[in-house]
């Protein structure tokens, strides 16, 4: 199988997530509640994990907090800041992650920004907004739709200028862009442990700025006595058991992109996608791309979305179609009736896949 849908998941990773996964099931017990050997191995295993992640992402260990994935470290970061009916902004490009959440709590949402690759609509929209009076701002750093790579530094800026605090969706960012809590001053930052970070399926981290409301309570491991969660990170917003063999395999994906560096793993991935690009729009399909674009990219043939990918996996291509939960996103690109078809490369993207891909598009 070709698999060109890392937006969905990494599918490839590097051998040692394999190794490590399997090595946490054998050797490792439950982290913090126990001084035994296979308790050790397993708090050990979970804090190297923590202590590579605050090396990449400019943060302090405790400040990573382990998730089943991104949505639920969204939703810990969404409902620490919103409790109901406050003004939120988000930009034209967000994910259901966000908007679910948002609806489900009955913010006011205004949408700031809905021009794809356009920076300065995003940035001008965004300002406004701010500007209009808000209690909060949740954006996504890369639309998992369009590859669009938003200007999260400059939103991060309007956000501290204005006194707003603000979430970044890194989804489809981390492992591939910078990524810096300290820098972006933001209040939290969620990313899922399976795709560019390239851990296993169910994990996620939160990168916490400030304190979380916990979204589930239990066990910790630590002040058992009290019936309050832990007011301390990162056990505040860790109830219950940890998937270690998720992070065992999660700290190898991050110690992998610490070697191979990301700048190196986005020229590779980015080169793929701007081929493809060329190449689809060589095939007169009308191809969604611009400026500020990162390694994935939408577009549509001529038969129908879903078909089109149906017609792609008989062929052996691994892509996605449709709305790609992400009903905002196609809203704005003006592409909700039709969906699109999303092609996303990986770290092991290569000229090889986007011919092979092009190839099995030609009778699209
Ligand atoms: N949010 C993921 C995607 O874009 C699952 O495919």
């Amino acid at each position: 199988m070709m698999y060109l849908d890392n937006g969905a998941t990494s599918f490839h990773k590097p051998p040692g997530v394999y190794r490590a996964v399997s090595q946490a099931m054998l050797r490792c017990g439950n982290p913090g509640r126990g001084g035994y050997q296979a308790a050790m191995n397993a708090a050990e295993t979970v804090y190297g994990c923590r202590e590579a992640a605050s090396g990449l992402f400019g943060c302090q260990p405790e400040q990573v907090v382990f998730t089943s994935n991104c949505t639920h470290g969204l939703n810990i970061a969404i409902r620490t800041l919103v409790k109901g009916g406050e003004n939120v902004v988000v930009s034209g490009f967000e994910h259901n992650a966000v908007t679910r959440p948002l609806h489900a709590l009955k913010a006011n949402v205004r949408v700031a920004g809905r021009k794809l690759f356009d920076w300065d609509d995003t940035l001008t929209q965004f300002e406004k907004a701010l500007r209009g009076g808000a209690d909060a701002a949740v954006f996504t750093h890369v639309s998992n739709v369009f590859g669009y790579i938003l200007p999260v530094e400059e939103m991060a800026a309007l956000c501290r200028y204005y006194r707003v605090p603000f979430v970044i969706d890194a989804a489809q960012s981390a492992g591939t862009l910078p990524v810096n809590l300290e820098a972006l001053g933001a209040d939290f930052i969620a990313m899922p442990g399976h795709k560019g970070l390239l851990g296993p399926q169910g994990t996620g981290i939160l990168l916490c700025g400030r304190e979380p409301d916990p979204l589930i309570c239990g066990g910790t491991g630590s002040a058992s006595a009290q019936q309050d969660m832990p007011d301390f990170l990162p056990d505040r917003a860790e109830a219950g058991t940890l998937n270690v063999p998720g992070i065992a395999g999660l700290g190898e994906g991050l110690r992998y992109l610490r070697r191979v560096g990301i700048k190196n793993i986005f020229k590779r991935e980015h080169r793929a996608a701007m081929a493809c690009v060329q190449a689809l729009e060589r095939m007169e399909f009308r191809v969604f791309s611009g400026p500020h674009q990162a390694a994935t990219v939408s577009f549509l043939p001529n038969t129908d979305c879903e078909e089109a990918a149906q017609l792609l996996a008989k062929q052996g291509i691994a892509v996605r179609a449709g709305l790609h939960c992400a009903p905002l996103a196609h809203g704005s690109a003006g592409t909700l009736d039709t969906g699109t078809v999303r092609v996303s490369f990986g770290h092991d993207a290569s000229i090889q896949q986007v011919e092979a891909f092009c190839r099995a598009a030609a009778i699209l």
